[in-house]
């Protein structure tokens, strides 16, 4: 199956190997020498880790010194090099280390078969369910959680999104007077759902929060039971397919999707969601940006890839998506550049 068929089908599970072909897709030939001299250099920080572990150096040292070796790594060398570090890493003795803090462990174990799943996010919200892994994890799976991975800029960024997307939702709720629709696609757990003070002052007349995953979809159905949301088992797939009759919405955005669409899927669903808009509603789309710094430790010790985009591949989904259409069309990016948000709003 070609990689877009993979996407195109949203009930196809996330994986890393799924999306492997896209993000390390390069057309330059590995040059020689090239593989061994990143080996080399893969193997000396990740000794060089492992030893400061034995030595009791703080986690907090030993994780800032490894990511931005990872980091560099990662930026140097052709994505099909770095393609082949990551096993090597992953396979590493020090690797045990990392997986004593549960986020890590999760992220690499993928208990629901996908990457990205709710369950995961909830480890960067710090939401209550989480806690008992917290709590069983060992004193240095709590230091490298508490003290670094939780505290990632990219965890910031996810944690910023959360606040800004419930921030629009009760921005256009207050402009519609009670009559404001919502889609949210790729809901997950809703988690801004919690935040948002229109949703708890009822008013919002209708919530639709669509996920391709049963239990998250479950977990939303009865964390806002009596509340305006509807949780709704779709995918991307079913949305582009019409196969659900979903209705228009003054406010349809995705957070945590784009970055497992290919260029072309992200379009197509992008085309849809401005179908789906009343007249001036508003569609956004979040990514993460190119610019993350976690990149390198996220691919290896999580197996956790994602497509990252730059302001232009944002502005190119935003370009083709709009062709012909009464749009204005804006990116801006979260505080710290991780990720970057494009907004299309619909003029008639
Ligand atoms: C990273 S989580 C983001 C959840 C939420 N939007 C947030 O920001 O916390 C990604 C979500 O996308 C959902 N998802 C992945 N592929 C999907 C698809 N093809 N169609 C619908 N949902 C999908 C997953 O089930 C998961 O809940």
């Amino acid at each position: 199956m070609r990689e877009v068929d993979i996407a195109f089908d949203g009930e196809s599970l996330i994986t890393p190997d799924s999306i492997a072909s896209q993000v390390y897709s390069s057309a330059s030939p590995i040059k020689d020498g090239e593989l061994d001299a990143a080996q080399t250099e893969l193997a000396l920080h990740l000794r060089v880790a492992q030893q400061q572990f034995l030595q009791d150096v703080p986690a907090g040292q030993v994780m800032a010194r490894l990511l931005t070796g990872l980091h560099g790594l990662r930026k140097r060398f052709s994505p099909k090099v770095w393609e082949q570090l990551i096993p090597i890493a992953q396979n590493h003795p020090v690797a045990r280390y990392f997986h004593q803090d549960p986020f890590t462990r999760w992220s690499f174990e993928k208990p629901r078969g996908y990457s990205g799943d709710a369950g995961l996010l909830d480890f960067i919200y710090g939401h209550p369910s989480v806690q008992p892994m917290l709590d069983a994890a060992s004193p240095l799976g709590k230091t490298i959680y508490n003290e670094f991975t939780s505290k990632a800029p990219a965890c910031v960024a996810v944690r910023e999104r959360r606040d800004l997307l419930a921030q629009y939702v009760d921005d256009v709720a207050s402009s519609r007077g009670g009559e404001a629709e919502i889609l949210t696609i790729a809901a997950g757990h809703l988690r801004e759902g919690q935040m948002s003070q229109a949703l708890k002052q009822k008013t919002i007349k209708r919530w639709v929060a669509l996920d391709q995953d049963p239990m998250s979809v479950g977990s939303v159905a009865k964390d806002f039971a009596g509340t305006a949301v509807e949780a709704v088992d779709g995918s991307v797939r079913t949305v582009l397919m019409r196969a659900q009759t979903l209705g228009k919405f003054d406010f349809v955005y995705a957070a945590g999707l784009y970055d497992y669409l290919a260029d072309e899927v992200a379009i197509k669903l992008s085309q849809r969601c401005l179908q789906m808009l009343k007249p001036n509603g508003t569609f956004l789309f979040a990514n993460f940006a190119d610019e993350i710094f976690d990149d390198g430790y996220m691919e290896t010790f999580m197996n956790w890839a994602l497509l990252l985009r730059s302001e232009e591949d944002m502005w190119r989904i935003m370009r083709a998506a709009t062709e012909g259409l009464d749009v204005e069309c804006t990116l801006r990016f979260g505080a710290n550049r991780n990720i970057v948000y494009g907004i299309i709003r619909k003029l008639s």
